[in-house]
């Protein structure tokens, strides 16, 4: 490590202590950022662990929906976003009441089985068109957004949230690639949106045949935000703790990663005896990578930037959260 992080790793621990917070860093944050945290996980883990951790200042290393779940869970604390602008496209892409830009192409979806709003669509438009039909709202979305849906879902836990439902039908938003994929595994009918994640999206079933031919022992464990006809060519899809606990508890010893490349971090850190490859080397979330070590110091100095969510929307937001977290 550089001897300015290990200044500013210094400096950090101390006024975190003094401040009595806690960093919570998301499996695709810098390595130099992760290793300063108190817990790095999924979003699952995140959202369980802002809601118990006992502290007054939660310090968010992550996306700013991230953060605003732990405010949504944990109003009495006060939640800092180390980077104002580290926000999470996808989350943008559904909007309560006001349509979002229109996107007319749905590379690799050719032959979608259920039908895909279209993004001309609000949440409320979806609503009206399915009456008395539960939402089920992927946490990478807006407060508001959650505030209007049933129930929310992370990567880990789509499949269960679905089948934990009564009804036979679902409305399953923003991805539609998760949404697609929890479709393939529940005989309920899911009705999605057309949501994306830039980062998963440009993995194309030509990066697996390629990654295959070149590491052809390894096993190849894509999340579920990459597109359908990637997912069918995967050996096993899961969140980004899934893929931590698939690697460390495999006898297999080389792995391709399909998710940002961040996580490959832990991955080699918790099993060094085992290979792991990206499955394209461009897989980068820029806005997970804003946050750097002086963003977090500068977070606990001047206490940057807070994340609030007013009552009339943390209320019915945390209604959503608090029925997903019941589900084990
Ligand atoms: P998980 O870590 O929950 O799998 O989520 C991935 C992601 O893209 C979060 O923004
Ligand atoms: Fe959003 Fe994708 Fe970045 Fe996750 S990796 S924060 S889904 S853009």
């Amino acid at each position: 490590m550089s001897s300015e992080n290990s200044g500013l790793q210094e400096e950090i621990l101390k006024l975190k202590e003094k401040k009595r917070a806690i960093i919570l860093s998301h499996n695709y944050q810098r390595d130099e950022v992760q290793d300063i945290a108190d817990f790095v996980g999924d979003s699952l883990e995140l959202s369980r662990t802002a809601a118990t951790i006992k502290c007054e200042i939660i310090v968010f290393a992550g996306v700013n929906f991230m953060a605003e779940s732990a405010s949504i869970l944990s109003p009495e604390k006060t939640v800092l976003l180390t980077e104002l602008e580290a926000c999470c496209p996808m989350a943008d892409m559904i909007r309560v009441d006001s349509p979002r830009p229109v996107r007319k192409s749905f590379p690799g979806f050719d032959n979608p089985p259920q039908y895909i709003y279209p993004s001309e669509f609000t949440l409320r438009d979806i609503k009206a068109q399915n009456p008395g039909v539960p939402v089920v709202t992927y946490v990478n979305t807006t407060a508001d957004v959650k505030a209007e849906s049933y129930i929310c879902c992370t990567s880990a836990n789509v499949v269960k949230v679905i089948e934990s439902l009564s009804a036979e039908k679902v409305i399953c938003i923003p991805d539609k690639n998760l949404s697609m994929w929890a479709a393939r595994n529940t005989k309920k009918q899911v009705i999605a949106w057309d949501g994306f994640c830039h980062v998963h999206e440009r993995v194309t079933p030509d990066d697996v045949r390629k990654a295959r031919e070149e590491h052809p022992k390894a096993v190849l464990l894509a999340h579920p935000e990459c597109r359908i006809d990637v997912l069918e060519m995967a050996d096993h899809v899961t969140s980004t703790s899934g893929m931590l606990r698939f690697a460390s508890s495999s006898s297999e010893q080389e792995f391709i990663i399909g998710t940002e490349i961040g996580l490959l971090y832990r991955l080699r850190k918790e099993n060094p005896e085992k290979i792991f490859y990206p499955l394209r080397k461009d897989m980068i979330c820029p806005n997970m990578k804003k946050t750097t070590l002086r963003s977090i110091l500068r977070a606990l100095k001047e206490n940057t930037y807070i994340i609030k969510v007013p009552e009339h929307i943390r209320i019915p937001a945390k209604k959503a959260l608090d029925r997903m977290l019941s589900i084990q």
